[in-house]
């Protein structure tokens, strides 16, 4: 382990001396805010051990609720206020454009450290010029399913929604004779939050239905291919799927999911390991493929989503701070993430470390499903991101809890977008 990090040590242990240009450095207590799912927490104390001993300072996790949705809110809060409480920020992808404001520049500490990373990545947490957040890892959503339900069954890993559809209409069907009364076919992110705008616009990309808002700020959503993808989902709703998706974040879905209670999950790669704990009932059970695809010439879609970290502005602590930010996005820590979470690198070479082939083999696989995903229209819209992704979401959960048709829905959601780009944004 000593070893392991202490390419990343020397460089935190540098950058505390700069800070204390010289004389002795101070120990400090650092505030790092980050919502958790999984083991995230747990791991999170093993990840910032080494760095801890290294500078002296110890890191504080305050935890958030599991929804980015609420995080945001939270973090808008916090640093509208400037509060100097929190050193750190752990950031969605998407926040980048609507909380740069509020971040340290740290274009010129990672300079060296940036071209290691996969450049899309680093594109997308720079605002204006500036890199306002380093990358932890990045994500791209998996099919979860049961080999040895799909192989007792006689059923093929389904490639598009319609396969999908019936496949776990089968399995489930034909388990319940058998007495699993309390399997589903398919566990997915259905409450009214950013997660259903991930798996929405998985959705309405892989029916040709487009990304909502185009890159050129095309506001795309009312069309017939949109319409057909919500349709299809609203007819899985208590059908293969519970009711109570509709109330489902990722947590919930992999309960179901790690219980043996499902045949198919949409869930990120945290969700494999996890999966292959010793306290999990599909130990060894289960493999991941691409998401379907509405059929057609149609190609499956995968949102990209991923977590950063930026240091705010604000706080008393920045030197230590930067030194912590760096650490966590340097491959030394990605690695440890790699392997103890399934969580992806955003640092090329550790697609080709033995060590995480062989504790995590999602990680490799998913190289080319997360560098084919589909961005959220954060960039096309963004002060307003947050507002066109709830009245996305509302517009799907509506459809999908049977309050307007899809039709009905979508075209409001476009007047309303069109609104609110008239307004500037
Ligand atoms: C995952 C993704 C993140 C996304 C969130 C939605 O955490 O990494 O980008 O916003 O799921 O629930």
């Amino acid at each position: 382990m000593s070893i392991m990090f202490s390419r990343a040590l020397r460089t935190a242990a540098a950058a505390a001396l700069l800070a204390g240009a010289g004389a002795p450095v101070a120990a400090d207590e650092i505030f790092y805010v980050s919502g958790a799912v999984g083991n995230a927490v747990e791991n999170f104390k093993a990840l910032v051990k080494p760095w801890e001993e290294a500078t002296g300072h110890t890191v504080t996790m305050v935890p958030m609720p599991a929804s980015t949705t609420d995080q945001f809110a939270q973090y808008r809060l916090w640093l509208a206020a400037g509060t100097s409480d929190i050193d750190l920020f752990q950031t969605d992808v998407i926040w980048a454009p609507q909380l740069a404001e509020h971040f340290v520049d740290m274009t010129e500490i990672a300079k060296d450290v940036a071209p290691l990373h996969f450049p899309s990545i680093i594109e997308s947490q720079t605002v204006d010029g500036k890199l306002v957040a380093l990358p932890i890892f990045t994500d791209a959503p998996a099919l979860y399913y049961r080999k040895d339900l799909l192989e007792k069954h006689g059923v093929a890993v389904p490639t598009t929604w319609a396969d999908l559809t019936v496949a776990a209409q089968t399995i489930q069907d034909a388990e319940r004779a058998e007495g699993k009364a309390d399997l589903w076919g398919f566990v997915w992110q259905g409450n009214a939050y950013e997660g259903l705008t991930c798996n929405a616009l998985e959705w309405v990309k892989s029916f040709g239905g487009g990304q909502i808002v185009e890159p050129d700020g095309a506001i795309s959503i009312n069309n017939p291919n949109a319409v057909a993808a919500l349709e299809t989902v609203k007819g899985w709703v208590g059908t293969i799927s519970p009711d109570g998706v509709l109330a489902y974040q990722e947590e919930e879905a992999r309960g179901v999911w790690q219980t043996g209670n499902a045949v198919f999950m949409r869930n990120w790669p945290y969700a494999y390991g996890l999966g292959n704990g010793d306290d999990s009932a599909v130990k060894g059970l289960f493999d991941v493929a691409p998401l379907p695809t509405g059929g057609g010439d149609n190609s499956s879609a995968a949102t990209l989503g991923g977590w950063n970290v930026a240091v705010s502005k604000y706080s008393d602590n920045q030197e230590a701070a930067i030194s912590l930010a760096m650490y966590l996005a340097s491959a030394e820590a990605q690695k440890q993430r790699a392997i103890n979470e399934s969580n992806l690198p955003t640092i090329m070479s550790l697609y080709d470390d033995a060590d995480i082939a062989a504790a995590q083999p999602i990680i490799p696989r998913w190289k080319d499903v997360f560098l084919q995903a589909v961005p959220r229209p954060s960039a096309p819209t963004k002060g307003n991101y947050n507002e066109v992704s709830a009245k996305f979401w509302s517009a799907v959960h509506s459809t999908l809890s049977g309050d307007g048709t899809a039709a009905e829905n979508l075209e409001l959601l476009q007047v309303e977008l069109e609104d609110l780009k008239g307004s500037g944004w």
